[in-house]
């Protein structure tokens, strides 16, 4: 409670210089609208932000990113790195890990007309949300049972170390709502008496083991080489046939 305050006077005393410009109101680009997430944890936070257009703006806005951990300690911003000073985004490496109090962000966009800022703060570990699982594969087995395969995102960077678990949704084609299951460990599932002749949409989530943040989005669906029909010994037709290209959700 006394940090949030802290911040929240910290982040209004902080933002005054950085707004007002000479140009006119109207030539002051608005506040970026920043986000940060770790999908690369421990290695890194990735930051972006976008800016309302600025109404008469011809030349190009830059920005200046900047971060510190905590508020108590003035003068000791590091830069967030971008690739170029107009580039909307911005990593911080070198992570404190599960540090007691946030990271603070200062964005601010530079424009011939002024300046503006925004300020996110944020703990590492409640911003991870790791990318999608890839490269799901479906493969039929014995007795109508579908195996799912999956790799962890390649953007994780040590999957042994800080484990991912796992959901699991499937529809057959046609069905409204998705079935769930999950978490689980393993990188593949198996789906019992699957229908020979129906399609199936199949996709997975992953999140930080230790229920850090928040889970990735799904995955594209999986695909199978060939129609599960034909691999059961069950006629297909052509139409029902699990294709190789993704199924439409
Ligand atoms: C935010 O960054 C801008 C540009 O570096 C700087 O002028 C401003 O003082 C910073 N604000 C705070 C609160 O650190
Ligand atoms: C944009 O520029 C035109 C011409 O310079 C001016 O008439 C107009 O008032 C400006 N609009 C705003 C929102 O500043």
């Amino acid at each position: 409670m006394t940090l949030t305050l802290l911040l929240a006077f910290a982040l209004w005393v902080g933002c005054l210089p950085c707004s007002g410009g000479t140009g006119g109101p109207s030539e002051v680009p608005g506040q970026p609208r920043v986000q940060c997430r770790a999908s690369r944890y421990p290695v890194a936070v990735d930051c972006s932000w976008t800016l309302p257009p600025a109404p008469n703006s011809t030349r190009a806005t830059s920005f200046i990113a900047t971060y510190r951990l905590g508020v108590a300690v003035p003068g000791e911003s590091l830069p967030c790195l971008q690739q170029t000073p107009e580039a909307t985004s911005c990593t911080i490496a070198d992570l404190q890990l599960f540090s007691m109090v946030p990271y603070v962000l200062n964005v601010t966009a530079v424009h011939p007309g002024g300046t503006s800022c925004s300020f996110l703060s944020f703990v590492v570990e409640h911003i991870i949300k790791p990318d999608p699982p890839e490269g799901v594969r479906l493969c039929p087995v014995p007795g109508q049972q579908l195996q799912v395969q999956w790799q962890p995102p390649q953007s994780w960077p040590f999957p042994d170390i800080f484990s991912l678990k796992y959901w699991i949704r499937y529809k057959r084609h046609g069905a409204t709502r998705f079935r769930q299951v999950g978490p689980i460990e393993a990188t593949s599932f198996t789906l019992r008496a699957v229908r020979p002749h129906a399609r199936y949409c199949i996709q997975v989530a992953a999140q930080d083991l230790t229920d850090y943040g928040e889970p990735s989005d799904w995955s594209l669906p999986g695909t199978t080489p060939f129609t599960l029909g034909k691999y059961w010994g069950v006629p297909s037709t052509p139409k029902e046939g699990l294709g190789s290209d993704s199924t439409p959700c």
